[in-house]
């Protein structure tokens, strides 16, 4: 069954406010201004060619890990277009709850406003561009902690302070610019490209635009609203944020040689890679002669999926993980970790405790690794790297749709 998906496109203009072509014009600028992409961009990017055959291809080469002109052209033909996580439901749960975060350059709010409609905006207040709320929490309206113009959570000018003797000024003009919101199961997505003027909003777009025909695949195989969020856990890597997307990858290839500990866990003979418009999807069986006690966390199956650029779903046994993995800079990232667990284990701490101990173990194993791949990456002594075929193809997949996303 589909998943029940919301999505809003909170806009000034949707309340009759202001000159719709200022609003979309602002949002535009916003995130499209690419003309400071240096020339020798599209070189860099034809250095990989995904026209090769895996079994003869070699992987991008070291500038699209750690050249700056290559990650700015990233973020605008990557991250400024289509849906991208930012979020979890869990984060704005009740009528004016509220988050904020940053993709590349774009500063942004996600709230519920009163009526439990979700909303998001550039969090950058129009009157001398501060940021306008920080963090997350619960409020009845933004403050701006400069000036104190103040917002409402539909994103209008309730009050602009000491303006007397302003003219040509209209507050109608001067609400919060609109981002585009969806959600799908617990997660929240934004899209920073498509500010349009009408408000006629496809829903299953939204879900085939992320996922394609993997939405029904997630759905099955219990990547749904029904689990409990136990907590998050989030890692700042000194590494490009495609080295860790290709560590998770390799088809489990690490697994046997870095996490010892999981592999006892897996039966990693048993492992399928297949691959769908934008998702990949690695599985494998949980292995129970080898280890009653990781089985009893991994369960049957685990599910690894992976929805380009940067998110990954892990399902397995009574868990679901997330993995977000936000670009920072060309050597840096942030990953984003949120844990779900079936509903009728939400009060076993134990399992809970122990549970999250092995997942951290796993994490600080595989920081180890990508931070020693971005200073390899950097070494003069590398150029490209080989795939290995059986194993690999998710990976090359990934970089396949990113070539394609970074030439158009
Ligand atoms: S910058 Fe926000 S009120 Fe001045
Ligand atoms: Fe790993």
């Amino acid at each position: 069954m589909a998943m029940r998906m919301q999505l809003t496109l909170t806009s000034n203009i949707r309340q009759g406010q202001g000159d719709p072509k200022k609003h979309s014009t602002l949002t535009r600028c916003a995130v499209h201004n690419s003309e400071f992409l240096s020339s020798h961009t599209p070189t860099l990017v034809r250095q990989f060619n995904p026209k090769i055959p895996i079994e003869e291809a070699v992987t991008p080469p070291t500038s699209w890990y750690t050249h700056p002109s290559f990650f700015h052209l990233e973020l605008h033909r990557v991250f400024y277009r289509g849906w991208q996580v930012v979020g979890s439901t869990e984060q704005i749960k009740d009528p004016r709850d509220y988050f904020t975060g940053r993709l590349g350059d774009v500063e942004y709010v996600v709230c519920r406003d009163d009526s439990g409609m979700v909303r998001a905006f550039h969090n950058v207040c129009r009157h001398h561009a501060s940021l306008l709320a920080y963090g997350s929490g619960k409020k009845s309206c933004f403050v701006c902690p400069y000036h104190g113009w103040t917002y409402g959570f539909n994103g209008a000018l309730l009050k602009a302070t000491r303006i007397s003797g302003m003219q040509n000024f209209n507050v109608n003009d001067f609400g919060l610019s609109p981002i585009k919101v969806a959600t799908w199961g617990p997660f929240v997505l934004l899209n920073l490209e498509k500010v349009t003027l009408s408000q006629e909003v496809d829903y299953h777009n939204v879900s085939k635009e992320w996922l394609g025909s993997c939405s029904e695949i997630l759905s099955t195989n219990g990547v749904d609203s029904s689990l409990s969020y136990v907590c998050r856990r989030e890692y700042t890597i000194e590494c490009n944020w495609k080295v860790f997307c290709d560590n998770y990858l390799d088809g489990g290839y690490h697994v046997p040689y870095a996490h010892k500990g999981l592999a006892s866990g897996l039966k990693l003979d048993a492992y399928s890679i297949a691959m769908f418009e934008r998702v990949s999807i690695q599985s494998c069986e949980g292995s129970l002669e080898k280890s009653k006690e990781n089985y009893d966390r991994l369960g049957r199956k685990a599910i690894y999926a992976f929805i380009y650029p940067n998110f990954m779903i892990n399902r397995y046994g009574p868990w679901m993980d997330t993995n977000l993995v936000v670009p920072l800079g060309p050597n840096k990232c942030r990953v984003i970790f949120d844990y779900y667990l079936e509903h009728s284990l939400k009060d076993d701490t134990d399992l809970i405790e122990k549970s999250l101990q092995d997942s951290e173990k796993v994490q600080i194993e595989d920081i180890v690794l990508c931070e020693g791949v971005q200073k390899g990456l950097q070494s003069p002594a590398y150029s490209v790297g080989r795939y290995a075929p059986t194993v690999e193809q998710a990976m090359h997949h990934f970089h396949c749709l990113l070539y394609e996303n970074l030439i158009q």
